[in-house]
């Protein structure tokens, strides 16, 4: 996830980019870049870091001249972030500037295609490819739409694009596919931007853009061609009542109700270029040369911790791993023997949580290969791994981490089908059934989610006096029951447990009375006769119980939440949002500070 920005009007247009890429900065925080015509030079600058290591550079130049350019900002997804692969990216000839949000697939294909045409390459970026693909388009075409169409019909994945060409100073292309992408209609100024609040002060009118949409402005004009036709497009102007800041939560009251919105997309992410929807496979090139472990050490903190507990299982299970997971500051200090033919796993959203980083060293220094399983692109646990597999899921900015667990999910999940099928522990047909149907969980989540809140909403506000809550699941669903309880207690500052169903009654049964309610998760597998009977033992104390469970379950409780049954696995990605769900109703209603709880840090970089 990167912020762009298009402008073409009559002001200094570079620091008018820099003050939108401020407003897009919780799209992407790790490089930045600027691109401008400016006394017929086409000029790219651009800086590592936050926004304001750019503005540093920028404020040693004259950049005041241009009234036309683009920015970027960037959250890595490949290449590390530094300045090479920072955007805009020039052609060849230098005359082409290009910033991109989205990956481009079969980039490693054109790269070879144009290297054997004499292009070369300064970065790692798909981006850089694309730039000089239009190059080539621009020689073949003649003109820049043209060129820019024809590139496009031979680029496969996600993008939202602009560009600007030395010799049209005052033009900015831009097209989308699968990446958000607005224009914004002024006087005498047009923008394009990757959301609204960064052209919000100049102008209110909003023209959406849809997939396959090709767009030319300039200072007074404004054009919408199909990108493959380039027929042209009717659009409807629309106008923005929004302000800016519930504008960057794309309108949700606050970023965690956003991020937990964003979870279709995270999982449909997370499988680009790693799952082949035509032959069921899963394919993970970051960790191909180490094999399939032995034995895994799962390491982590938080909400990273019941990832890799809920990854447990399910290794286990289909890929036949023994797994070990541990909580990085018990891991730390506790003098753990490992397996030498064992191999750690570190999960962490960031790459900077302490505990997290302290657990790879003394993995390494006890000759462990260490795979990284972390957001943060060039993170330090990305650095400090052996190997990194990324989970792609955009900047987090809630202090409640929601979208991250989706994305770590998804990540276990390709594990275990990637490695069971590279060791063969796992059948050929389990592991297809499951990739054809992960290709559709996105859309059957997406429909799902707007009633899952208003079902939170409703129970929540049923249970808004209780003081205390026990979260309750068996297997895979007991990793979530302590997420469950995680997520109401650091937003909503209830106390909550969560317990596996079957060790409820070695104690925590003792609390329960009508005021204590349980939430449990009573799912439609070979373990729910058990779930039940551990949920009569609350009823018999008078409990009352929130259950979620599937069409045609009877639970006996007080409030079944029904949600669709899907196939193993994917089970956990529709009850993972229904708490998440329920923790965020509970503490908007409560009126607590959601996306910034109290004593919390998003990442915790001290011990
Ligand atoms: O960045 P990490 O995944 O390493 O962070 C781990 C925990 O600090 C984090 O999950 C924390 O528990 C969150 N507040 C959970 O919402």
């Amino acid at each position: 996830m990167c912020g762009i920005i298009g402008y073409s009007g009559h002001r200094p247009a570079v620091p008018l980019i820099v003050e939108g890429l401020r407003r897009l900065e919780y799209r992407g925080y790790d490089s930045a870049g600027v691109g401008f015509v400016q006394a017929g030079e086409l000029s790219v600058i651009r800086a590592p870091g936050k926004l304001g290591e750019l503005e540093k550079k920028l404020a040693r130049q004259n950049v005041f001249q241009a009234t036309a350019g683009i920015g970027h900002t960037r959250w890595a997804t490949h290449g590390v972030p530094n300045e090479a692969n920072a955007h805009p990216h020039r052609d060849n000839s230098g005359k082409i500037a290009l910033i991109h949000n989205g990956i481009i697939e079969n980039y490693l294909e054109l790269k070879k295609e144009l290297a054997a045409k004499g292009y070369t390459f300064s970065s790692q970026t798909d981006t850089e490819v694309l730039a000089n693909l239009i190059s080539e388009g621009l020689k073949e075409k003649g003109d820049l739409t043209k060129a820019l169409s024809w590139a496009l019909s031979r680029a496969d994945g996600a993008w939202a694009i602009a560009v600007i060409h030395q010799d049209m100073p005052g033009v900015i292309h831009a097209a989308r596919r699968s990446s958000p992408l607005v224009m914004g209609i002024g006087t005498g100024e047009n923008f394009v931007a990757s959301d609204i609040p960064a052209f919000l002060p100049y102008t209110r009118e909003v023209v959406f853009l849809d997939d396959g949409d090709l767009v030319r402005i300039d200072a007074d004009s404004w054009e919408v061609f199909d990108a493959a036709t380039l027929a042209p497009r009717e659009k409807k102007v629309q106008h923005i009542a929004w302000d800016v800041q519930s504008a960057q939560k794309g309108g949700h009251k606050h970023f965690m109700i956003k991020e937990i919105f964003e979870q279709p997309k995270v999982i449909a992410d997370c499988l680009v270029g790693r799952v082949d929807h035509e032959a069921n496979l899963v394919d993970l090139p970051e960790i191909e040369a180490l094999g399939v472990p032995e034995r895994l050490h799962i390491v982590a903190c938080g909400t990273s911790f019941h990832a890799g507990l809920w990854g447990m299982y399910l290794l286990e299970k289909w890929a036949k791993i023994p797994v070990q997971v541990e909580i990085a500051s018990e891991f730390r200090y506790r003098g753990p023997i490992l397996d030498k033919k064992g191999v750690v796993l570190a999960i962490s959203q960031s790459g900077e949580t302490a505990d997290t980083l302290a657990g790879i060293r003394l993995a390494k220094e006890q000759g462990l290969p260490v795979i990284g399983l972390c957001n943060v692109v060039g993170s330090s646990v990305a650095r400090e791994s052996d190997y990194v597999m990324y989970t792609q899921a955009g900047p987090e900015i809630s202090v409640a981490s929601t979208k991250a667990m989706c994305s770590q999910l998804t990540s276990m999940l390709l594990l275990a089908l990637y490695w069971g099928r590279r060791s063969g522990a796992l059948d050929q047909d389990t592991a297809a059934r499951c990739v054809r149907e992960l290709a559709m969980l996105p859309q059957l989540l997406e429909k799902e989610l707007p009633g899952m809140r208003e079902q939170a909403q409703r129970l929540s506000r049923l249970h808004a006096e209780a003081t205390s809550f026990l979260y309750l699941g068996r297997d895979a669903c007991y990793p979530l029951a302590l997420e469950g309880a995680l997520k109401l207690k650091e937003i909503s500052y209830i106390h909550a447990e969560g317990y596996a169903a079957g060790e409820m009654k070695h104690g925590p049964i003792a609390l329960i009375d009508p005021k204590f309610p349980t939430f449990a998760m009573a799912l439609d597998d070979e373990l729910f006769p058990k779930v039940k009977s551990n949920l009569v033992e609350v009823q018999a104390r008078g409990g009352t119980i929130i259950a979620l469970v599937n069409p045609g379950l009877d639970a006996g409780v007080d409030h079944s939440w029904v949600l669709p049954k899907a196939f193993g696995p994917l089970n956990s990605f529709l009850a993972l949002p229904a708490l998440q769900l329920f923790a965020y109703e509970m503490a908007d209603y409560l009126g607590k500070d959601v996306d910034q709880p109290r004593n919390l840090a998003k990442s915790v970089t001290v011990e």
